[in-house]
């Protein structure tokens, strides 16, 4: 599995020979100006709730692409009215593709889109594919909810909001990493925004300091698990 970061919670995943893109907010972000995202592969865009800093570049590259947009139901609908492909899901509900087995879990968090559209209840996903499991929180405060992952899905990697303000701090990632039973956690949500500007040293000692590994990653770079 291959983890891309495109900057603010945009994430391009390669699994099962699929590709897929999570929360793209990338052509309005200054940080990223480097990445265009005509360029970017998609089979799925998964969308964890309505806000503007996540769905920005979802119908640009799902025209392009003709990618299917996995989110709750009503953004699925949302987005399935307007002509786009879209599958449906909700809290607690899991479905097998053909690139893993993807869960729609809770967060605690808002969900309108820009125009006022109704975005139905924020979320996040779990992927287990090819034998490595990542969770992607999305927008969330720390909630007791994430010990109930670690009771179904021995995850290999979390994938975290660390900006404060909108989300999770570092601290309370910390702890989410311990609900979650996961020491590798790659940071988002950071920077982006005054609001949400974050020192990275002090950061990642916090969590070193606690045994755990934070992965801070340059817009356009990659891990691989
Ligand atoms: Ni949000
Ligand atoms: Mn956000």
């Amino acid at each position: 599995m291959k983890i891309t970061f495109y900057g603010h919670a945009s994430l391009g995943i390669e699994v099962g020979g699929r590709h897929i893109i999570v929360d793209p907010y990338i052509s309005a972000n200054p940080k990223a100006a480097h990445i265009d995202i005509d360029t970017l592969k998609a089979n799925y865009i998964l969308v964890t709730h309505a806000h503007g800093d996540h769905i920005l570049d979802v119908e640009a590259i799902a025209k392009r692409t003709n990618a299917v947009i996995i989110s709750n139901a009503e953004i699925a609908g949302y987005y399935g009215a307007k002509g786009f492909q879209s599958h449906p899901m909700n809290h607690g509900g899991s479905w097998n593709f053909d690139f893993g087995k993807l869960k729609y879990v809770n967060a605690i968090h808002s969900s309108s889109f820009p125009d006022g559209s109704y975005g139905g209840n924020s979320g996040g996903f779990v992927i287990e594919g090819e034998h490595k499991n990542v969770y992607i929180a999305g927008d969330t405060a720390l909630t007791m909810d994430m010990k109930l992952i670690p009771m179904r899905t021995k995850l290999d990697l979390a994938i975290l909001p660390i900006g404060d303000n909108f989300t999770m701090d570092v601290e309370d990632a910390i702890i989410a990493s311990d609900f979650l039973d996961c020491d590798k956690i790659l940071g988002y949500h950071y920077d982006t925004f005054g609001y949400i500007e974050i020192n990275h040293e002090e950061s990642i000692r916090k969590f070193f300091d606690k045994g755990k590994d934070l992965m801070l990653l340059e817009i356009g770079d990659f891990i691989e698990l």
